[in-house]
């Protein structure tokens, strides 16, 4: 049984095309990543997973609960940290967690909530007011709440938007020992070094539509090679490597290498033609590239 099924989901709000056939299975297990631009359908697309918004056609199902024909089953299945920042500003931090469990008929809970607002380094705010914590607090409660009933499925919508460093990293040991405990998480996030590090596959959204999906080792082997960043002066770039020339931006000239072995042959034609080397880096490709790429085209 997978954790999430999604298939051919369409969202159409008033001539837009917001989910265009969104077609995904994500096991059990996974910690998987959910990529695109702005408006790309992300939201929507969990907002339907949530039961928050219906789909205009397709199912979606939460291991193996259909969240519109079973939709308490799948809820109880599934804990979502949504993007906005909304929520009742009358409770303190414990009250809104205990509430939170109460809505899933969970009782003595406190151990489970102090556990994860230890984990949240939300201990000290326990007793404050939500609506007088700052918007990375605000942020660490929201993650507080999707945990309270221990789901197995855990979908986060940039829960990493406007955090500090610090509270990333705990977030991140945190997430990371629930998906090692067996949890499946589904992460959205602008961060791509972020999905890179974190996510073992990544889906890509454009216009509503899937546009990739593979494991992140091979979504980043489709950009082969490496990138060779160069300052030069005494000479300009001979003519026989403008051919490897991608971009040349604020002075420095970017050159695409297959492999190792093309750096020698370069620097020889380097020194050949009189160009003397001010800096030089050897970067490898990575998440961001392929995104650019993949996001690039422009249809639709
Ligand atoms: N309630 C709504 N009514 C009308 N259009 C909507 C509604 N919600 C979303 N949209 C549109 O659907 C598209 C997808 O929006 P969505 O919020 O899912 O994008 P996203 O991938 O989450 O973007 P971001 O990275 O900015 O969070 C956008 O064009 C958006 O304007
Ligand atoms: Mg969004």
């Amino acid at each position: 049984m997978a954790a999430i099924q999604i298939t051919d989901v369409k969202k159409n709000y008033a001539g837009l095309k917001a989910l265009d056939g969104v077609s995904l299975t994500i096991e059990q297990g996974e910690f998987f990543g959910l990529l695109g631009p702005n408006g790309a359908g992300k939201t929507t697309l969990i907002s339907i997973i949530a039961g928050l918004a219906r789909a205009s056609s397709g199912q979606v199902s939460i291991m193996g609960h259909d969240v519109v024909s079973n939709y308490r089953a799948a809820r109880s299945n599934l804990g979502v940290v949504p993007q906005e920042l909304v929520f009742d500003p009358f409770f303190t931090v414990r009250e809104t967690l205990r509430m939170q469990s109460g809505y899933f008929g969970l009782k003595n809970n406190d151990a489970w909530i102090d556990e994860i607002m230890e984990n949240l380094d939300l201990t000290s705010k326990a007793n404050s007011n939500t609506r007088a914590l700052s918007g990375g607090m605000k942020r660490r409660v929201l993650v507080a709440q999707a945990l309270v009933h221990k789901p197995p499925v855990i979908v986060l919508d940039e829960p990493t938007a406007g955090v500090d460093v610090e509270l990333r990293q705990t977030l991140w040991q945190f997430i990371g020992r629930l998906n090692r405990e067996g949890h499946t998480i589904v992460l959205t996030t602008h961060y791509l070094e972020e999905a890179q590090a974190l996510c073992n596959r990544i889906a890509m959204l454009k216009a509503g539509k899937v546009v990739a999906l593979d494991s992140t080792s091979a979504l980043i082997q489709r950009v082969s090679g490496s990138q060779l960043v160069l300052r030069l002066s005494g000479a300009a770039l001979p003519e026989t490597l403008r051919k490897l020339q991608i971009s040349s931006s604020d002075g420095a000239i970017v050159l695409r290498l297959n492999g190792y072995n093309e750096l020698e042959p370069v620097l020889a034609a380097l020194r050949q033609a009189g160009c003397v080397i001010d800096d030089m880096q050897l970067q490898q490709a990575d998440l961001e590239d392929v995104f650019l790429q993949i996001m690039g085209g422009t249809e639709k």
